[in-house]
């Protein structure tokens, strides 16, 4: 078992960041909600505690249980006022701002004295360590029984399904559902390069229709979700049936996933297609989540402990319930013919501009408005496109990219002269928060 940081969430981004940052330090963390009760603390045996967040609105009415003053553990209160007004009363170490920007190396140093000074942590958070432990268990869970792996083409289920075939080998079958919510050629590119890349079994399967008719009429970004987390699983379990039957569903849910989907008593912004949306009974008798416990940024790691390649490890997130989200409202086959285009041309440009390393993630979306415009001498009343693109480094909070005007120029040129039906570009520069990095 690994030596433990227990961190408590007050809100906002505080939390899940300062957790990555002890996971940089070589420490494995959880963040739990604050007001958990003081048991499923202590339960955990932590070595240290930190209290994150709540600068916005939070007061001495977010409290976290007794327990976990009297446990004898240190704690650290961290941009929590909470923290500062207990510091006086109770013993509390108090860092005041988050380990970013001008204070990150006095931040970083200050967190690790933290750690391994006075909580006495040692560094034994690590990949390769943590890869090859999860191959084991895989191996030792599975044994001679078979799994189904849903691929996405994405990072996170490429290194679920390789660690899954490393443990299993052929024991393993992976699929890939093309629900035609996908980005243009996305279908045939991803077949080719995981054919290629990875000796696995993947079976392809087309369910373009049954996603289709099961999100007509349906405007509400959640219900949109849940449809497409509950589809997903439908074609899993007839796959499964088809291929013989297996036992298990592996998938590359991720921490953030976790967090994002409401853990505890925190908001749900958004239900992940593989965590809030699943329906409530399956045929797999169990899912198994190898990546359940990792940041994006160590889910990269594990792929390249594993071998795997450059561009699938450095691949930009694409959603699981894909253009589903980032058509505003009502999906319908001709809105997503629009943003698949109106995609196409952005993705193109921005390579053209060799801006694609710098940018971590970038997409077009269609909006649900539609505004007057003219061409030549005719009035149109057409659709709006909105381009989002966005720098971070863990995908919970984001800024905009800074793009060129002239390339953003040329991508609406292109845009409104090649896509029919749109009159209107728009360019999202709000940073998340408050905006998410989907419409959706
Ligand atoms: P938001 O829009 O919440 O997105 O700022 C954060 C990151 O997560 C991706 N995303 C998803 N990934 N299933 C996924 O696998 C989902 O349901 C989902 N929703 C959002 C999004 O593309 C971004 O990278």
């Amino acid at each position: 078992m690994h030596q433990v940081a227990v961190i408590l969430d007050f809100g906002g981004p505080a939390g899940r960041f300062i957790a990555e940052k002890v996971r940089e330090c070589g420490v494995y963390c959880e963040v739990l909600p604050h007001d958990v009760p003081g048991k499923t603390v202590t339960e955990k045996k932590p070595k240290a505690i930190i209290l994150a967040g709540g600068q916005t609105g939070a007061g001495p009415a977010l409290f976290c249980a007794p327990e976990i003053f009297d446990c004898g553990v240190p704690i650290l209160g961290v941009s929590c006022p909470c923290a500062a007004e207990e510091d006086s009363k109770k013993k509390i170490f108090v860092m005041r701002y988050l380990p970013e920007g001008d204070h990150a190396d006095s931040g970083m140093r200050e967190l690790k004295s933290f750690l391994f000074d006075i909580s006495g942590l040692s560094r034994c958070w690590d990949m390769a360590e943590y890869v090859e432990r999860t191959i084991e268990e895989l191996k030792e869970k599975i044994g001679d029984k078979t799994a189904l792996c849903a691929l996405s083409g994405g990072v996170d289920s490429a290194v679920a399904a390789v660690m899954a075939h490393r443990a299993i080998g052929d024991g393993l079958t992976c699929i890939f559902v093309d629900h035609g919510l996908l980005r243009k050629n996305e279908a045939d590119d991803v077949m080719r390069t995981l054919s290629e890349k990875f000796r696995m079994k993947i079976i392809k399967t087309d369910a373009r229709e049954r996603f289709l008719s099961k999100l007509a009429g349906v405007c509400q970004p959640e219900k949109k979700r849940k449809i497409v987390g509950e589809e997903f699983i439908r074609v899993f379990e007839e796959e499964a049936e088809k291929a013989g039957g297996a036992e298990f569903l592996i998938q590359g849910t991720i921490y953030p996933d976790i967090i994002e989907s409401g853990s505890g008593n925190s908001d749900v912004i958004k239900s992940h297609h593989n965590v809030g949306g699943l329906p409530d009974t399956m045929s797999f008798s169990e899912i198994i989540e190898p990546l359940r416990p990792l940041f994006k940024n160590e889910v990269r790691k594990a792929g390249i402990v594993l071998g795997l390649d450059e561009e699938t490890v450095r691949r930009q997130p694409f959603p699981g319930p894909g253009l589903a989200v980032r058509v505003v409202g009502e999906v319908t086959e001709e809105k997503l013919a629009i943003v698949r285009e109106a995609d196409a041309v952005f993705r193109e440009e921005i390579i053209k501009a060799g801006l694609h390393g710098e940018i971590n993630q970038y997409f077009a979306a269609l909006t649900d408005m539609r505004s007057v415009g003219v061409t030549g001498d005719s009035r149109t009343y057409d659709r709006a496109i909105a381009l989002r693109a966005v720098t971070t480094s863990d995908f919970m909070t984001a800024d905009f990219a800074r793009i060129p005007y002239e390339v953003l120029e040329r991508v609406s040129q292109r845009i409104v002269n090649e896509v029919k039906q749109v009159n209107r570009v728009f360019y999202d520069v709000t940073p998340k928060p408050p905006a998410t990095i989907e419409l959706e």
